[in-house]
């Protein structure tokens, strides 16, 4: 079977999609369950219908896009990622997975595959956890990862729940049907660009994933007590800013310092209350995000965050509750969908480097209940998660390539 990839169409479907987003381009902003995401969505769904894919909604708003096989009872293979997009980001991550998943099964229809198994194309409900607190919500709640009623009632910035988020959408049924039956999947494979250098330092074009990091979030709030910045002594103070301060040093150092370059650690959000300039930070929330490839290490760095607080509280008469998000263990990938992969690049003399991915992705959640290994395609300068991230055409296509062979094999088996 010789397989072709419509290269200028995925790239020109990729711009296209960016034009969904609340922010001047090149910067894309397309948060999960807003117009502008559903618009993003139904457009998708617009090429998926026109390439005889038949499409279902499961109530936590995941798209599922099949090409039914001349066996449908059997399970599926499926492949996919997201399109939700953080404030500010750029048009590759997940899209290139989606629109490369899709791209990958028209190759599979043009080079006249009659496939006994069905091939699923998914685009996940939230991978990025900018409106409710926690990424990959829609793969958690379809394997099972994340009880339907801790996830109902999440609550984003303006306190609206994510079941009334869902239901506003026309997603009415219960969360708990998300959950996939045991075996529903064969296996799952997501193409994804590295969002790091190392492809392009190693100058190999294609990655494929052996191990997904283990990520860990939480949230901080700290009381201290306000008051007029000129009034308060600096003896009297009780400043929640400054304590917060301390505490994100806190959590750099233990992350630069636990002996090992995988373990990694952020505050991306500080809200200060009241924030006013001339008024004592009375109260401060930080985000807490943690990694590591290592779960040990990974934990020992939340242990040394939550000595911190303790010191901190002592040392400044504030208090620091901490709210833990999601704390995760890391994912093995499946030597057989890995094996395809292999085999795939290997057909076509591409070289490719195994990796680990530090970023989290569905595949963490899909991998508990399928069989499951990821591809990456370099991005430059490893950018993501910023206006400026890019993937070259001949990158996507080459990636797009090898999964749809990898699919191949996978639903030959
Ligand atoms: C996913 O976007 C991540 O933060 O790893
Ligand atoms: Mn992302
Ligand atoms: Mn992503």
């Amino acid at each position: 079977m010789k397989l072709a990839i419509d290269q200028q169409r995925l790239a020109s479907e990729i711009e296209s999609l960016a034009v969904f987003s609340e922010t001047e381009a090149p910067a894309v902003t397309r948060v999960v369950l807003t117009p502008t995401e559903r618009m993003a969505r139904a457009w998708i769904k617009e090429r998926c219908v026109e390439a005889g894919l038949i499409l279902r909604d499961d109530a936590a708003g995941n798209t599922f896009a099949r090409w039914v096989g001349s066996d449908p009872e059997a399970a599926a293979v499926g492949t996919g990622s997201h399109i939700d997009a953080i404030p500010n980001a750029g048009k590759y991550d997940g899209v290139v997975g989606v629109l490369g998943g899709l791209e990958a099964i028209r190759s599979l229809q043009r080079a006249g595959l009659r496939p006994k198994r069905s091939i699923e194309l998914l685009i996940f409900t939230s991978e990025e956890p900018t409106r409710f607190g926690i990424g990959c919500l829609g793969s958690r709640l379809l394997s099972g990862t994340l009880m339907a009623d801790v996830a109902r009632n999440l609550a984003d910035g303006d306190g609206t729940t994510l079941a009334s988020v869902l239901r506003t959408a026309g997603l009415a049924g219960s969360l708990e049907s998300a959950k996939l039956p045991a075996g529903f999947y064969k296996a799952f494979v997501e193409l994804h660009i590295e969002q790091g250098p190392i492809l392009e330092q190693e100058r190999k074009p294609l990655g494929i994933v052996e191990r997904i990091a283990a990520p860990a979030s939480l949230r901080l709030t700290i009381e201290g007590s306000g008051g007029h910045a000129g009034g308060v002594l600096m003896p009297d103070r009780r400043d929640a800013l400054c304590a917060a301060a301390e505490l994100i040093l806190a959590l750099e150092h233990a992350a630069r310092n636990s002996g090992a370059i995988d373990t990694v650690a952020t505050v991306g959000m500080c809200d200060v209350f009241p924030g006013a300039v001339n008024s004592v930070p009375a109260r401060v929330r930080l985000s807490v995000d943690i990694r590591d490839t290592d779960l040990q290490r990974r934990d020992g760095v939340m242990r040394s965050l939550k000595s911190a607080c303790e010191g901190v509280a002592a040392k400044r008469q504030v208090t620091v509750e901490s709210e833990l998000l999601n704390a995760d263990a890391p994912a093995e990938c499946d030597p057989s969908v890995i094996g395809a992969l292999r085999e795939a690049c290997e057909k076509h003399g591409f070289p490719f480097l195994p990796m680990t991915s530090r970023a989290y992705h569905d595949s963490l959640f899909m991998s508990r209940i399928a069989p499951t290994a990821m591809l990456f395609i370099p991005c430059r300068n490893g950018y993501s998660h910023r206006p400026d991230e890019y993937a070259s055409p001949d990158d996507i296509a080459r990636g797009t390539l090898v999964l749809a062979e990898a699919l191949a094999t996978l639903i030959a088996n």
